[in-house]
């Protein structure tokens, strides 16, 4: 049977966008947030996707309101006692994620499959505070959701292979392209984008160029999209902070410790452009203006 009832918990950037691709595939969905204004804005930053999608021709008016009669905000954990899957994108902490877990395991029947969007918090770690650890999985998708093509589906070595594969087939109805990797710290694209984005950080804490002319080289000498600062501001220097922690302790590799620049930045609160400040500042998000931070 395909799963047709999707909960998601957490309405923030990447729970809202995970939200939009699974109702835009035609799931129900069911997206539940901590309070009544976090939901609000979930949604909200939805309706604003689908209808800028709509201005460009992407999408049909109609489609939009099927889509969005396909979403339904909630508060109350207990409104995922019916979902096929759950997909957890809530704060990216291991105590957090075990409580939020824990209470689930209690809510859903023995079907649902429980699937976390961690970036790099082991899964076998989480799925020890369930009785399910052969319907758990990680399902790690990028910012932002809706247009990233990629979503890596992870495996423990309690994994159910079937259940592996009917997430595989969710991930692939979504519009993703389907990576298959195993419960290491970072999956595929973490273990490598990181160590890239810290010693970006290692070069600026070096002397070896100022922000600008870092991005550009990487942007203009390797065709990335963005510069490894700027990245950095996308993702978020506190949760590229978190990455690293947690990545340093699963492989005690130089390669994963954060430098203390980045350390100060986040203890400084400046953890990117959702804090109007990063390695640029975002005053004015038209114009960014690079910091000097040598
Ligand atoms: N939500 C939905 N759609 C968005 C969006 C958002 N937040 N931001 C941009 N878009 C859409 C735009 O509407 C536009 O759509 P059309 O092609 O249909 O017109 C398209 O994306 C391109 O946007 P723009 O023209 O405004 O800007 P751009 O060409 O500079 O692209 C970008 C923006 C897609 C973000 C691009 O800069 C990019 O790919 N950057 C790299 C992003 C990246 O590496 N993400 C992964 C981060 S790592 C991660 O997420 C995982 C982790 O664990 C840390």
């Amino acid at each position: 049977m395909p799963l047709e009832k999707v909960g998601v918990a957490g309405c923030g950037l990447m729970g809202s966008g995970i939200a939009q691709v699974a109702a835009q595939s035609g799931c129900e969905v069911i997206v539940r947030e901590v309070s009544a204004p976090l939901v609000e804005k979930g949604l909200q930053s939805i309706e604003k996707n689908l209808a800028r999608q709509v201005e460009k021709g992407t999408l049909q008016a109609a489609d939009r309101h099927k889509i969005r009669a396909r979403l339904k905000g909630t508060t109350n954990l207990e409104d995922f006692k019916d979902r096929d899957i759950v997909i957890e994108a809530i704060i990216e902490q291991l105590p957090a994620k075990k409580e939020f877990y824990s209470a689930l395991d209690k809510i859903c029947p023995k079907h649902t499959i429980f699937a976390s969007n961690t970036s790099s918090i082991p899964i076998t770690e989480m799925a020890t505070s369930t009785t399910r650890p052969d319907r758990f999985i990680g399902m790690h998708f990028f910012n932002p959701v809706p247009v990233m093509k990629l979503v890596e589906i992870i495996r423990t070595i309690a994994t159910d292979p079937k259940v592996f594969e009917e997430a595989v087939a969710l991930g692939t109805r979504f519009g993703k392209t389907v990576v298959r990797t195993t419960d290491r710290s970072g999956f595929i694209v973490n273990r490598l984008l990181v160590p890239y984005l810290l010693d970006a950080v290692r070069a600026l804490e070096e002397g070896v160029a100022s922000v600008e002319d870092i991005d550009n080289s990487m942007k203009l000498g390797c065709g990335h999209p963005m510069g490894p600062l700027t990245l950095l501001d996308f993702v978020g220097l506190d949760t590229t902070y978190y990455i690293s922690q947690i990545m340093f302790d699963e492989f005690k590799e130089k390669r994963f410790a954060s430098p203390p620049l980045l350390k100060r930045m986040v203890l400084a609160g400046w953890n990117g452009r959702k804090a109007g400040r990063g390695f640029y500042d975002y005053s004015d998000p038209a114009k960014p203006k690079a910091l000097d931070l040598r």
